[in-house]
Order: C-alpha cells, then structure tokens, then sequence
C-alpha cells in the first residue's frame, strides 16, 4: 500500500495558526542558540535530508544544509556544480535523478529547480517528504516565510503594514510567493519598477512609478534582484534607466518611514538595485535574513518530520 506522505511545496498549505507555530519554533531555535550555543532539542531521528539543487543556490542551499546539522541530521548533496560527477553529465533526466535518490529513502528531499522539473506533480507521488527551495518564477516559500520571520522582529503585527517590492517582480518567485502569502495577514503589497516587470499583478496592487513615493509609502522595502538570465532577449530593459530611477541608495534614507525596514533576498546585483552604500543605513537587513533563513528552515524541517509521524 502506498503511504501518503506531506510534502511542503508553497505556503498555501499552512494555516495562518500553522504559520505562528513554525515561527514560534524558529523564536525558541534563535534563542537557544543565541544562549547556548545548541539548536534546540537535536532531533534523535538523525534525519537523512538529501539536497537536490538543479539551480544555482548559496543563501538557500547552505541554510539548509546547516539547518539539517543544527538538528541532528546528515546531508547528502547535489548541486549544479556537482552535475559532472553525476549521471545527468550522461544524459539522465533531473526527474530520474529525483527518484533514484527517492529510492534510496532519505527522511526528505529538498529541491531548487526551474520550471522543467514539475514539483507539484512529484510531490502527488512521493513516498518521501518534499520540501521546495525555490521553484522556477513560481515560488520560494521558505525565503518568503524568513523574510515575513524577520519583519514580526521589528513589527508586532503585520496588520496595515505597506511592502514594496522593487525591481524585476515579473521574474522573482520570492515576490510571488510573497503576494499570496504577506496579504494573509494583513499587509498591503505595492510595486515600484519598470512597467514591463508589473505584468500579471493581483489586482488593486499599488504600483509606484517614483522611488521617493514608493519609499514614503513603505514599511518595508525589498529589493530584488534584476534577473537577467531570465529576460527574453527581446524583452526592453534598459539596466541605465533602471539605475537612475530605482536603484536605492544610502542619499534615500530620507525617504524612508521613521523605523521602517530595507530587506533584500539575494544574490545582489551591487550596483543595479542597490548601491553598497546601503550596507551601512540602519534599515538594511540583509544579514539578519540570512541568519533567520536557518532558524526558520530548522523548524519547517522539524515541522516536516513531524508531519510525517517522525519523532523529532
Ligand atoms: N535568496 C536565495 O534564494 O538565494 P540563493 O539563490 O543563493 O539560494
């Protein structure tokens, strides 16, 4: 018989109460290790989690790999560097190469792929637990769920809180999963960028064409990064024009809401959408997502295993 088994492919899955939990986890995790030094209750499942990354990743891939760690699990790694060692150099497909790996019945698999591997569908057959680490344009749930994380540190609530989004929105699988997951809760996104990067917005999106407006409206601002590898060749953009218009720049600090915040996911384009003096404005918070990214994948990873009746 077969068993089934919950994977975790987008935040639609979880309930606003399942959201609180996961981040309360991630709170006792920060704080324990902050205190101690451990992860909190190492698991005494010693999880396999095996790391399949047909895209290119660093903040994503390493955070779960420390994460597993930090729990008390191993992992075993494909990466796209990696690829000449294995037998996709030879021609087998990144599907065959999930369930080969599938077969050898790791606790979980976590994959970042693009669009040609179909994840939804695997996750309909999967005996083991998938977690999704970025998925073409479509999603990257955990990166939406360590910034939303690190926002409840400056903010009690996100209730009425306005976040921008700036820059290439139409390519970022983080912005779209941000756009079904942050309204949930309470917040209003709006988008600051060329037109040609606000194609297919939720309706009523409030859209910024001036950086200084977008700023004054912004409790948060999240810059992303301009996602050249994924631009048609025909598609207009011109990376001068989008310089002088929304780069942000330590000059507008001015603009920003007393307390307000300045995340950006990663990798940056230093230069494009940000310039490097921003690394020394209060509001950057760039490192603390990334710190938070491995509380917060430690708890969606214990999260996972429980789910899965594994004792964590
Ligand atoms: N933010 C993010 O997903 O970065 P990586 O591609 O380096 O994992």
């Amino acid at each position: 018989m077969t068993k089934r088994v919950k994977s975790f492919i987008d935040t639609e899955q979880l309930s606003n109460s399942d959201v609180e939990q996961l981040f309360s986890q991630a709170k006792k995790i920060k704080a324990n290790f902050s205190e101690t030094g451990q992860f909190v209750a190492p698991s005494q499942l010693n999880p396999v989690v095996a790391l399949l990354f047909f895209e290119a990743s660093t903040r994503t891939r390493f955070s779960f790999d420390i994460a597993s760690r930090r729990i008390g699990g191993q992992t075993v790694l494909f990466d796209l560097g990696a690829k000449a060692g294995t037998s996709v150099a030879k021609g087998e497909s990144l599907e065959d190469t999930f369930w080969t790996v599938h077969a050898m019945r790791p606790d979980v698999i976590v994959v970042r792929s693009g669009e040609s591997l179909d994840m939804k569908a695997l996750a309909t057959k999967t005996q083991v637990p998938l977690l999704n680490a970025g998925f073409g344009t479509h999603s990257h749930p955990t990166q939406a769920l360590l910034d939303m994380f690190t926002m409840l540190e400056s903010y009690p609530s996100l209730e009425s809180k306005n976040i921008l989004f700036v820059g290439d929105v139409l390519h970022s699988r983080v912005a779209h999963s941000h756009m079904r997951l942050l309204p949930r809760f309470g917040a209003n996104v709006g988008v600051a960028g060329p037109k040609e990067f606000q194609q297919g917005l939720p309706e009523a999106t409030p859209t910024f064409s001036n950086l200084k407006d977008a700023l004054a409206w912004a409790d948060v601002c999240v810059c992303l990064r301009v996602q050249f590898e994924r631009h048609e060749e025909a598609q207009s953009f011109s990376q001068q024009d989008f310089i002088d218009a929304f780069q942000v720049r330590k000059e507008h600090q001015p603009y920003f809401k007393p307390g307000a915040l300045l995340f950006h996911p990663g990798p940056v384009n230093w230069g494009i959408e940000m310039s490097e003096d921003v690394k020394d404005m209060p509001q950057f918070c760039m490192w603390q997502q990334k710190e938070n990214g491995v509380y917060v994948r430690a708890a969606l990873l214990q999260w996972i295993l429980s789910q899965n009746g594994r004792q964590v």
